[in-house]
Order: structure tokens, then sequence, then C-alpha cells
């Protein structure tokens, strides 16, 4: 398992219960194969099908494509999406499962002509395999190093041409030669309220769970803006109604399984809470330095990096200054603490 995969893996068990390989099965059925079930993206999704209809009359392969966001938007999914919209292959690979550059090379060399090549988690790739990818990405071609010592050579190889889409929760991690050689670059956006509620309108339908539409909204609402996190409520939100009642998700159901799992009205679980909680009671409500944060909280600094703090600096509750995170006063209305006194007016206060 990767850092990343632990990560989303430790974080699904905070958000809603354990995680099981039948969590990861569910997911794959779940992921819409056309763009057209991709629901909401619309800028990123116009702009894909434009550069897609384009690559198919030229004939050609697509420019690489570079996606990023937060975890559980729908990368992978859009990647496989994008493969199978071309009507090509897709070959799928991660930055730490790519070791050394011939393995690199086996799989480039490998690939017909116009497949996708995806690389999740690319920031994870190491320097010597990324430097592989600079040529391969400008000029369809690999350099490889025949014999050894003094009789050493160096050949280049052509590739046929194909898509590298790579997908990555941290762009700030990319060096800047491999985030160039990208032609389209799409950032992946939080969800709003309706489009998680037809992605769960659709989720319901394909798992069979018979649901109304408040009850779908409110696992919307409480979702993080996130489509995993909503699909996942959503099959813990059908245990309770199946075992507690009719086996309707209702939105009384849907409460009454969220309080239990400890979600709260926006959507925030207990780790959530924990941090800013800390933010707040241990350091004066910051700001904090992300390690020591991540050391009083007992998680791993890049599950707070990637998991939770996108969210909570998407509804403000929490910012990045120079040195360190800051609890802002919506926090702490939200954790029913009041906020400190603003500080002299010639400082810029946080607590707007
Ligand atoms: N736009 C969408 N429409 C419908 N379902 C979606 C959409 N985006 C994501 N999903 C659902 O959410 C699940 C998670 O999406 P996906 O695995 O693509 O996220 P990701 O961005 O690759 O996450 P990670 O960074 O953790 O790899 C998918 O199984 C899919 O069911
Ligand atoms: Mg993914």
């Amino acid at each position: 398992m990767s850092a990343h995969e632990r990560d989303r893996a430790q974080s699904d068990r905070l958000v809603a219960g354990a995680f099981r390989d039948e969590d990861m099965e569910i997911e794959g059925s779940l992921r819409p194969r056309h763009l057209e079930e991709y629901i909401g993206q619309t800028r990123v999704k116009e702009n894909i099908r434009v550069f897609i209809e384009a690559a198919k009359q030229r004939g050609e392969a697509l420019d690489h494509v570079l996606l990023y966001g937060p975890p559980g938007l729908g990368k992978t999914t859009l990647a496989h999406i994008i493969a199978n919209e071309l009507d090509v292959s897709i070959r799928i690979t991660s930055g730490p499962a790519i070791e050394h550059q011939g393995a690199l090379v086996a799989i480039l060399t490998n690939l017909e002509p116009r497949d996708v090549l995806f690389i999740d988690e690319i920031h994870r790739l190491s320097r010597t395999v990324e430097e592989v990818l600079y040529p391969a990405m400008e000029d369809g071609a690999v350099d490889i190093v025949i014999g050894k010592g003094p009789g050493a050579r160096t050949v280049r190889l052509s590739l046929p041409p194909f898509t590298l889409i790579g997908a990555t929760t941290r762009i700030g991690m990319l060096t800047s030669p491999l985030r160039d050689r990208f032609g389209v670059i799409e950032r992946l956006d939080f969800y709003d309220e309706s489009a998680l509620t037809e992605i769960l309108r659709r989720a319901a339908t394909v798992l069979g769970i018979p649901a109304e539409e408040e009850g779908l909204r409110e696992i919307a609402r409480r979702s993080r803006g996130t489509p995993r996190v909503a699909n996942r409520l959503l099959r813990r939100v059908r245990d309770f109604a199946q075992v507690r009642h009719e086996g309707i998700v209702t939105s009384e159901v849907a409460r009454e399984a969220l309080a239990a799992l400890e979600v709260d009205a926006l959507g925030l679980d207990r780790v959530d809470r924990l941090l800013l909680l800390t933010i707040i009671e241990k350091f004066g409500g910051g700001p904090v330095g992300i390690d020591t944060l991540a050391a009083s909280i007992q998680e791993e600094p890049d599950t707070i990096e990637d998991v939770y703090e996108p969210y909570l600096l998407q509804i403000g509750y929490l910012q990045r200054t120079p040195r360190g995170r800051v609890a802002t006063a919506g926090a702490y209305r939200h954790l029913g603490r009041t906020p400190p006194e603003q500080a002299g007016s010639d400082q810029p206060s946080l607590f707007e």
C-alpha cells in the first residue's frame, strides 16, 4: 500500500466506517464510463470533450493531461473515461510503483499507438524515473543505455504516439519540467450539493438502494463536496435503513445514521473537529506548524494536508499562513466556542 492509499484508507475509515475491499470493488462498479455520466465539473468536462473530439478528428493521440485536486473527486474516473472516449486502451500505474528507469521504459515501449498511460500519484515518481518522461512526453522517444563502462552507448528509441494522464493530489510537489510538459492541466473542484445528490441518485440506482430524494440530499450536504465520501456514506446509511428501518433511505434515517457515524451537519467528522479543537484549545487558535499539529492529533502531516485540510480551507474554517495553520472565527462558532477578540486594528484580522 502506498502512503496515499494508506491515507485514503485511513480517511475512509474515519469518514465513513470500516474500510474494506468490498468498498474498493463497489467504487469500481460505481465509476461512470462515459463523459455523459460524469456529473458536475462542467468546465473541465467541456474542455476535455473538445480536446478529445479534436484529437479524434485529426487521428492523433490526445495531448498529455494532468488532473489534480483533493482525493475522491474523480481523477481516476476521468482518466478511464478519457481512454474510453478515445476508444484506446489504458495502462495504469502509479508514481511509487515505478521503481527504476527500466520499468518505465518497458511500459512506454509496450504501448499501442494512441494508448493512454495513466500514472496516479505522479508527484511521487523518483527523479531518475521522471527524467525518462521528459523526452518521452516531448519528443516521443526514450534514451536507453546499452552496455556498461567505457563501451556503453546511448540509443534513442522512438515510441508510439501516446497520451500520458497524470493524477495528483499535490500539484505543488510536481517539478516544473514535468508540469510544463502537460498540454492540458485541469483542476477538479469540490462538488456542490446538487451535483452530489445526482451522483447519489445514480449510485442508489446502480446499487438497488431504495431512497427518497430528501434522504439523498441530506447525505449530499454532509459529504464534504466529495463523491467518494458521498457514495460511502450512502452505503452506511443503507445499513441503518436495512437493520433499523424499512430499508428506505429517508432524511430521518440519514440523520440518524450520520449522527451514529459522528458526521456533523457540515459533514465534518471526528478528526476534522479534533484538528480544529486542537488548534483552538492547545494553540490559542494558531498559528501552529503542520508537524506540531500532526503530532498532537497523532496523524501523519501528509494525511492532514491531503485529506483533511483541503475541505476545511474550502469552507473557510482553516487558514494557512506562513507561520502555520490558524482556526477562523467560523471554526470557533461551529464548535460552540467564542472567537477571540479582534487584534489591534493595524493588524489584518483573521476573524472577520
Ligand atoms: N463526476 C463524477 N460523477 C459520478 N461519480 C463520480 C464522479 N467523480 C467521482 N465519482 C465517484 O467517486 C469515486 C471516487 O472517484 P475517483 O477514484 O476517480 O477519485 P480520485 O480523484 O481518483 O481520488 P484519489 O485522489 O484518492 O485517487 C468513484 O468510484 C466514482 O464512483
Ligand atoms: Mg484516484
